[in-house]
């Protein structure tokens, strides 16, 4: 640990306030952040996380208090400003410039020239430099779009270090990397923290948070609950602090992963040699009514392919489908709302969350996209649904009329998870669904996947997490370099055992 109390702050934030139309987002919060520590905002969703970063970034001004960094009063008016000024943000959703080389994103406005004239070869090989030192084998010259969200991620990084930023902010960075691409960010991390960067990092995994962190701040409600050294508070204490109340027991849940499910009938879906080429390996998936079936694997792997060829994202070139023992053809998302199909995607930009429609609009898209656009819900019957899911998963603000576009980033996932949930689906596969949600409102998702299936739902399930896949999950399918490797039952396996089987399934005396 780095960090102590002599050093004078690189930032100081004094009662900031912040408030949107019916919303009091920040309430005279006070936040410090010190050269060469990593500090944690942490809170639920809605607390005021990304608000207070956008405040010290100006991104939005603030209606009072005060920002100091570097011994100087300031208020930024746009993030260029903020970052001339040392500080650079990454944000789940990476900030660069997509059909730009990677190259050209890492040393843009720094390219080194000749005669006023950009070197480009000397710009590559700078950047490659950059890239070298975060251990990123990549070509500059490769377009950032062709690349993960977590290369682009680490790409947003060496940019940072380019501009030889002294505060980096990371706004859930880690929400779509696996864990061995976390390890790979957390030793960047870690190595900018010696060199004296001062690290504001969120996220929503506790394990993350406790394992990179000297200091944590909370917030509730837009307004400061405390600030504590990481060693002078325990899990259970933050979470107490970060929701207000004791989490409920997620023990209870543990239920759902050991629930005896009828494989004798006919499945949901049944999957045969369903496969794309280059894609996905030819494989088989059969869930059955009541079934929770977890898709296991990393990054890549292969899981969010095969679900797509389930509910026709993209069309498979091989294989077949059943659904309740009938031949079915699933070659778009129309005719998976049709077969009573409903997914939420990892990305909830890409799939069709509207911002500027409000959170009751975007809840009945789905449903209105299942009725057909001919017959209108009517008000009564869509108001009921609205509300009743707003209150399932506890949607906050719980104003049905609020914009999507302003909700917080987990908020705005949930309502993506009630648009589909009120379709009342027969399958529904869930791309992440827990990614960005706060360890309240995850146990609260989680408890209602757990009724639905035991109500006859079939599921199908992604997350990163596996304890979240032990939890929910009857049935896991490992899936590693874009095929299925093999089928575990939950209650056979613990997640020291699913790891293992993960990295070493099939891969002959593999150590
Ligand atoms: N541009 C905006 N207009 C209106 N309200 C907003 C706007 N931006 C944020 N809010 C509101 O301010 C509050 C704080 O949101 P913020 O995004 O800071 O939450 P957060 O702590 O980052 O949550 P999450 O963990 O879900 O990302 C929320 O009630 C949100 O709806
Ligand atoms: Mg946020």
């Amino acid at each position: 640990m780095t960090a102590d109390n002599d050093v004078p702050p690189i930032v100081e934030m004094r009662g900031i306030t912040i408030r949107f139309p019916g919303v009091l987002a920040l309430d005279g919060v006070d936040f410090t952040l010190r050269p060469g520590e990593v500090h944690s905002l942490m809170g639920e969703n809605g607390a005021g996380k990304s608000t207070l970063i956008k405040a010290l970034t100006g991104v939005y001004s603030i209606d009072s208090g005060t920002i100091v960094v570097g011994g100087e009063r300031r208020a930024f008016a746009t993030a260029a400003d903020a970052q001339e000024a040392g500080i650079s943000t990454v944000y789940q959703e990476v900030n660069l410039c997509e059909n730009l080389t990677v190259g050209e994103n890492v040393m843009l406005g720094h390219e080194p020239r000749v005669g006023g004239v950009i070197d480009w070869r000397a710009t590559h090989e700078a950047a490659t430099h950059h890239l070298d030192s975060l251990g990123l084998r990549i070509d500059p010259r490769s377009r950032l779009s062709s690349h993960s969200i977590a290369i682009q991620q680490l790409v947003a990084i060496s940019r940072a270090m380019v501009l030889e930023s002294k505060v980096l902010v990371l706004d859930e960075p880690t929400s779509s990397l696996d864990r061995g691409e976390v390890e790979r960010l957390f030793d960047v991390i870690r190595g900018l923290r010696d060199k004296g960067v001062a690290i504001l990092f969120v996220s929503h995994f506790l394990e993350q948070v406790y394992e990179i962190s000297d200091r944590i701040t909370v917030l509730r409600n837009g307004a400061l609950v405390g600030e504590h050294p990481i060693a002078e508070l325990p899990r259970d204490a933050l979470v107490t602090k970060m929701i207000g109340r004791e989490l409920d027991d997620l023990a209870t849940l543990s239920s759902s992963a050991h629930r005896d499910i009828d494989r004798t009938g006919t499945p949901v879906v049944k999957a045969s040699g369903l496969g794309k080429r280059g894609i996905l390996e030819p494989a088989d998936l059969e869930v059955y009514p009541g079934e929770v079936v977890g898709l296991a694997g990393l990054l890549g792997s292969g899981r969010t392919e095969l679900v797509r060829l389930l509910y026709g994202a993209d069309r498979a070139d091989e294989g077949s489908m059943e659904i309740h023992g009938q031949h079915a053809k699933v070659h778009s998302p129309r005719h998976a709302i049709d077969h009573r199909i409903a997914f939420s995607s990892e990305n909830r930009r890409e799939e069709g969350l509207v911002p500027d429609l409000t959170v009751a609009e975007n809840i009945v898209l789905g449903m209105q996209a299942r009725q057909g656009w001919v017959r209108r819900l009517g008000k009564a019957e869509s108001d009921a649904v609205v509300h009743g899911w707003i209150e399932a998963l506890g949607v906050r603000p719980a104003n049905p009329h609020a914009l999507v576009g302003n909700l917080s980033g987990g908020n705005q996932q949930k309502v993506l998870l009630a648009r589909w949930l009120a379709t009342a689906p027969e399958l529904l596969v869930l791309d992440e669904p827990t990614r960005g949600i706060d360890v309240g409102a995850k146990a609260d998702i989680q408890r209602k996947v757990s009724e639905l299936s035991a109500d006859g739902l079939a599921v199908v399930f992604i997350s990163s997490e596996l304890e979240e896949v032990l939890r929910l999950a009857q049935r896991i399918a490992v899936m590693r370099d874009r095929r299925k490797i093999g089928e575990l039952e939950s209650a056979d396996v613990d997640i020291d055992g699913l790891i293992d089987y993960i990295a070493n399934e099939g891969e002959g005396s593999a150590a």
